[in-house]
């Protein structure tokens, strides 16, 4: 079966035999769009983390079928080469990338976090993050980073 998603502001088609499908598969295989990342599959790390309708959603455990109509965002989405996120200026500035698998979640979690509260604290957005994981230990980083965008942003 055909589904409609609007993706990144683009009406997209996708082939879904299993209406099941986690989005993250029709948006990684037949998208091509590899911002959002496949880490755990069970909703336990954060690394497939897209905005549907504006709220923070695990892509892996999201079946394509129930977007069909609402507006998806991924890390592409969020910002562009010449007109980068905050969020994404501030990781780059703040040189808070290690091997970098966890950050689309990091920032789409924080985008989605700085969409409704323009000026969190530092326990704000430890508490915003606490469900995505990295295994570098790049924490610290990814704190300034979010701030610094906040700072921007605000
Ligand atoms: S891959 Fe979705 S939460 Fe880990
Ligand atoms: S930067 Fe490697 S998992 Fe976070």
């Amino acid at each position: 079966m055909k589904i409609t998603l609007n993706v990144n502001g683009r009406p997209v088609a996708v082939d879904a035999d299993d209406p099941q499908m986690p989005l993250l598969y029709a948006l990684r295989d037949d998208l091509g769009l590899h911002g959002p990342r496949f880490g755990c599959g069970l909703s336990q790390c954060g690394a497939c983390t897209v905005h549907v309708d504006g709220r923070a959603v695990r892509s892996c455990v999201t079946p394509v079928a129930s977007v069909a109509g609402k507006r998806v965002v991924t890390l592409e989405g969020l910002g562009t080469p010449s007109r980068p996120h905050p969020l994404q200026l501030a990781f780059i500035e703040e040189q808070a990338v290690q091997c970098g698998y966890c950050i689309n979640g990091m920032i789409m979690q924080a985008a989605a976090l700085l969409q409704t509260n323009k000026n969190p604290s530092d326990d704000e957005i430890k508490a915003a993050l606490a469900g995505n994981l990295c295994r570098c230990g790049t924490h610290i980083r990814i704190m300034r980073a979010v701030k610094r965008a906040s700072a921007t942003a605000a």
